[in-house]
């Protein structure tokens, strides 16, 4: 293990501020790595809330102040857990100051956005990197290896769903994520990670279709309510430049269903069916199979040969969500020296650029080329983030 250190700051105490200090504190654990990560500070507004993070998560330092941060010659890497409409700015000021930047999906909440935060980082030449982190789960690893090794031919059909309970309960309040520039959409928050692995696996989108719908249009505010300004639940088609159809849907309207997301491709002359609540299996379907073995094979996606398996626990243990984060630090800290991640801010805007699209063909009822987004003139970066 190399004694490099590169100091880490993560802004953002909650849901992804921890996932990702597990990740820096575990990954020394289980990875032999170029250089070592090391949490120095976590920022968030709540002093008290941060300070009882940095507490639990075994970091020394915090502050109320994540500007503060940018000055610090110990902190090489800016790791971006908040809402999504903070992520460009902050992104955009950690990239002036030389810092390599980590950032939460989606990149921003427009496609502008995202554009201006992808100038920021080519313009301060730093390493730059979006949290897809379930790209990293050896068998997506291992999907992905599968269709560029021909394993299922040319594929015709990418279907995906992403189904969340999170939003059925009409007595939840509103908060950052029913606000649009704040929250972005159920299109960014749950599509995003499916998006990046559709132009991941089968490449470029021309145009999309789709449909939206608000079920529950107002949440509770102190003394009152407020407007949901987002879609609850959403439902795409999608034309891939190769002339691949793809389905995606994303809801957070699912009842008695938390986080269940579902990957599947049919090529020419095979199927791989990925579905999360399995998340060490990935099924395949093989044309060239015995008729008399007709059916899909259940492959334990924890071998050594799996892509990121072979840091992980040996197979039959298993591994959950946590390690998807172990093998995104890993990743990160081997990119470290050759200063170029995958997948970038560049690729954190090409997704967003479909979720722009996906958002547009609904609101507008009509198909949209991926063009009328990418080829709009770029607005300024949006508002800062306090
Ligand atoms: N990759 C994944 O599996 C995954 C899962 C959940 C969320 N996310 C993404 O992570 C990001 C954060 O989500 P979360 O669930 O951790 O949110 P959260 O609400 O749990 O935490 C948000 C954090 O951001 C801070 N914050 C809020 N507004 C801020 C502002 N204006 N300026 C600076 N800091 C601010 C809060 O103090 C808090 O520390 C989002 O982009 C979300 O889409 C990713």
């Amino acid at each position: 293990m190399s004694t490099r250190e590169i100091g880490v700051a993560i802004i953002g105490y909650g849901g992804m501020g921890r996932a990702h200090s597990f990740g820096y504190a575990a990954t020394p654990v289980m990875a032999a790595l170029p250089v070592r990560p090391v949490v120095r500070v976590i920022t968030g507004r709540d002093a008290e809330k941060v300070a009882a993070a940095a507490r639990a998560y075994g970091i020394p330092e915090w502050t109320t102040d994540w500007r503060s941060v940018l000055d610090r010659p110990d902190i090489d890497l800016v790791d971006i857990c908040t809402p999504p409409g903070t992520h460009a700015a902050i992104a955009a000021s950690a990239a002036a100051a030389g810092k390599a930047v980590m950032c939460e999906k989606p990149l921003a909440t427009s496609y502008a956005e995202a554009r201006a935060a992808v100038a920021a980082v080519d313009e301060a030449g730093v390493l730059n990197a979006i949290g897809f982190n379930y790209r990293r789960l050896p068998a997506i690893g291992l999907m992905k290896r599968m269709v560029d090794d021909g394993a299922i031919g040319d594929v015709r059909l990418w279907r995906a769903t992403w189904l969340s309970d999170e939003f059925t309960d009409p007595s939840v309040p509103f908060d950052w994520r029913f606000e649009r520039w704040q929250g972005g959409t159920t299109i960014a928050d749950l599509g995003a990670h499916l998006l990046d692995m559709a132009l991941w696996m089968v490449g470029p989108i021309a145009e999309v279709a789709a449909q939206s719908s608000t079920f529950i249009r107002q949440r509770s505010v102190p003394g009152g309510s407020r407007n949901v300004e987002i879609d609850d639940a959403s439902a795409g088609l999608i034309t891939f430049t190769s002339g691949a159809q793809g389905r995606i849907e994303m809801a957070r309207s699912a009842v008695r269903r938390p986080c269940d997301f579902t990957v599947e491709l049919n090529g020419s002359h095979g199927t791989l069916f990925f579905d999360y609540a399995r998340l060490n299996e990935l099924w395949f379907g093989d044309g060239a199979d015995r008729m008399d073995l007709y059916g899909m094979r259940r492959i334990r996606a924890e071998h050594p040969t799996h892509p990121h398996a072979s840091q992980l626990w040996p197979i039959g243990q298993g591994i959950g969500y946590g390690e998807s984060f172990v093998d995104q630090v890993a990743d990160l800290m081997h990119a470290w020296d050759a200063g170029r991640f995958d997948p970038d801010f560049a690729q954190g805007a090409r997704v967003q650029a479909v979720c722009d699209a996906l958002e547009l063909a609904a609101r507008d009822r009509r198909w949209v080329r991926l063009t009328e987004i990418t080829e709009a003139a770029v607005a300024p970066i949006g508002r800062p983030a306090d």
